[in-house]
Formats: C-alpha cells, structure tokens, sequence
C-alpha cells in the first residue's frame, strides 16, 4: 500500500460540497461518495480531523449582509455545521470508520465537547474527528476554525476541498483564461486578494508555517491522491 505523505491532516470541507447538485441541504448519495473518498485517505494509515462548514443550510455572513445582527447569523451557521457533522458521521460510520464528533458549542447530549487531548487521543486510535461548530465563536469561518484546530493537533497541513481545482489568477468560472497556480505564497493570496480562505485563516497558516492545499472536491478520490503526495490543486506554503 502506497504510504501517506502526511501522517496527520486536517480536512476543510464546504457545507455546499454535501448539497452536491441539489443547490442546499444534504444529498445522501453525495455524502456517499465523500465518505468514500475520506475512507480512501483513511485506509492509507493518515489520521484525519475534519471541519465542515454550514452554508448548504445557513449562511451566517449572507444573513447579516441582509440586516440580521451578526452574531446571531453566525451562530445559526455554527449550528448549521452540527447538522452537517452530525450527517458525516453517519456516513462515515456507515462506511465502518470509527467517529467521533466534537462540537466546540456544548450540546452534550448530541456530541462530545471539543477537548483537544482527547481529540488527539481519538486520532491516535485511528478515529476520524469531526469538529463541529466553528471556534465557538461569532465573528470567526470555518475557515478560521479548521486552521485552528489543524494547529491544534499538530497536522501537517490543511487540505481545504472545494469546487474548484486549485487557485486561479481569477474567477475560472467567469474567465475561461483565467490561469492555475500549482504553488503560491502565503503573502501573494494576501496581496493579490486570492478567494482561498478568509485573511484571518490565511495569516494563522502564515504565522504557523502550516501548508494549505485547494483542490477540487468534485472527484472525491483526490483526497487519498493528495494524501499520497500526488501533486493535484494548488499548495500554499
Ligand atoms: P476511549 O476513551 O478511547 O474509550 O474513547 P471513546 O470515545 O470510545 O469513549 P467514551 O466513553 O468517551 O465515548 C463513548 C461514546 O460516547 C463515543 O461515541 C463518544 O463520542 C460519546 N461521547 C463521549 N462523551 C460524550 C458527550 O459528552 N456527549 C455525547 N453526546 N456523547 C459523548
């Protein structure tokens, strides 16, 4: 078996990924095959976190883009994670993976607390760790919360899966010339203002040398060629 190129990372999966082409919610086949792709990475011996977002079913910012007071925006999309990890478990279970979730907002009768021991704990025991509910706090993406728990447990990098295969110079969907990068600095997605990740996200991963790498979600077995070291999307570092 191939071995893995890094022993521990930390998956950043959007909410919209679970929607798959149904526009919101979640679509069980999608989560299949998600699911099958992450067993993919799994069963090359790599321990994987993972951060999902919310925005299949609420999206925070556009919420208070709309007058609602931010805070409560924020928190209804920390919530909207919980469903969302809450329904990868189940898959992830259901393709025999041991999980467990962590939510970083105290719902103890849905899910463990975040306790970043055990948390790693969990890892070292072969556990998939799915935490839910952002940071715990308004204000911050779950952009924000997966770079934050990746420096938390010591993963070796974020790999942030998306619609898109890596990062371009500029929209690929509206610009059919638009060119992709297969390595970038920390500072060029600052300065140039690059759709990674939130700046906040960006910076953390700067400041802590952790390497970030985009690519695209649409074939989930790029999870387990990413893992491998298969050079696919894009690496910041
Ligand atoms: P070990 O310490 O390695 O045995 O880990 P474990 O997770 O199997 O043991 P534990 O007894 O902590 O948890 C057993 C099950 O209960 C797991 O599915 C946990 O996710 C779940 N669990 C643990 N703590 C909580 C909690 O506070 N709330 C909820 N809802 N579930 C919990």
């Amino acid at each position: 078996m191939a071995k893995p190129k890094y022993n521990r990372i930390l998956l950043k999966l959007s909410g919209e990924a679970l929607a798959g082409d149904q526009g919101g919610g979640i679509s069980t086949s999608t989560l299949e095959e998600i699911a099958a792709g992450i067993k993919a990475a799994h069963e090359l011996g790599t321990q994987i976190g993972i951060v999902i977002g919310g925005g299949n079913i609420f999206r925070g910012i556009a919420a208070s883009a709309s007058g609602m007071d931010r805070a409560s925006s924020d928190y209804m999309g920390m919530l909207a994670t919980c469903i969302n990890s809450l329904a990868l478990q189940d898959a992830l279970e259901r393709a025999k993976i041991p999980t467990r979730v962590q939510t970083a907002i105290a719902m103890a009768e849905i899910a463990e607390p975040y306790i970043r021991r055990k948390a790693i704990r969990h890892l070292e025991k072969g556990r998939i760790v799915i935490f839910a509910a952002g940071t715990g706090n308004p204000y911050f993406t779950t952009d924000t919360a997966a770079a934050l728990r990746a420096m938390e447990i010591n993963a070796n990098v974020i790999m942030k899966a998306t619609k898109v295969d890596g990062i371009y110079d500029k929209d690929p969907v509206k610009n059919p010339d638009a060119k992709k990068f297969s390595s970038l600095s920390y500072i060029d997605v600052l300065n140039r203002g690059l759709q990674v990740m939130d700046s906040t996200a960006i910076s953390l991963c700067m400041d802590n040398k952790l390497p970030i790498i985009t690519f695209s979600l649409r074939d989930p077995a790029n999870i387990a060629r990413v893992v491998s070291g298969e050079k696919v999307g894009t690496i910041v570092t």
